[in-house]
């Protein structure tokens, strides 16, 4: 049995969805995992935790700056112990764009980050236009009207593969 910590960045509570959802399938694998927000994070003794995971959602093409603070902070005991990352964006719904080698946001993050996961990976995210601000609701329906994404305004739709999110987990418990 490993204990794991489970780091993430949200603004609309998916990553925090995806990490629930990755501490039940880890728990089931034998594992003691803990989930928390990286708002709660500053100061956690890492010492404890076997493996840690962070996860982060991309908002206008960046990861919360939270995360680099707390990559930085912690770069030192995170390099000595297993350790992965995973990035939700809705840019990972393309199949061309869902892999950690070809996703322009992670490819772009581990560049600007000293603090080397040694398990990557890439998580499509969801579109909830009625939850947005309407600033917000604009720019993404325009982005998506680009990239040929839904537009439709009361458009909720969840483009995760949770069978790629359970196959993370068997990496995890495995790391
Ligand atoms: C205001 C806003 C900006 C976003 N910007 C991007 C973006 O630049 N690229 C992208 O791929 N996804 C973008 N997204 C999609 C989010 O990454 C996606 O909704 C994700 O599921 C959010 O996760 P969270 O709820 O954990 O923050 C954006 C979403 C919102 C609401």
């Amino acid at each position: 049995m490993a204990k794991i910590l489970i780091v993430y960045s949200t603004t609309d509570g998916h990553t925090r969805k995806i990490s629930r959802r990755l501490q039940g399938m880890i728990e089931n694998q034998g594992n003691q995992v803990t989930v928390i927000s990286v708002d709660d994070a500053s100061g956690i003794d890492l010492k404890p935790f076997d493996k840690i995971v962070i996860g982060a959602s991309i908002r206008y093409g960046k990861h919360s700056p939270k995360i680099y603070e707390f990559i930085k902070e912690n770069a030192q005991t995170l390099g000595s112990k297993s350790n992965a990352f995973f990035s939700v964006n809705v840019v990972a719904r393309k199949p061309e764009k869902n892999k950690p080698e070809t996703n322009p946001y992670l490819i772009k993050f581990l560049k600007q980050i000293s603090w080397k996961p040694k398990t990557l990976a890439v998580f499509a995210g969801k579109i909830d236009y009625q939850k947005y601000s309407h600033l917000d609701r604009f720019m993404i329906r325009l982005i998506m009207w680009m990239t040929k994404g839904p537009t439709d305004p009361k458009a909720n739709i969840e483009f995760t593969n949770w069978n790629d999110v359970e196959e993370f987990s068997r990496v995890v418990n495995e790391m």
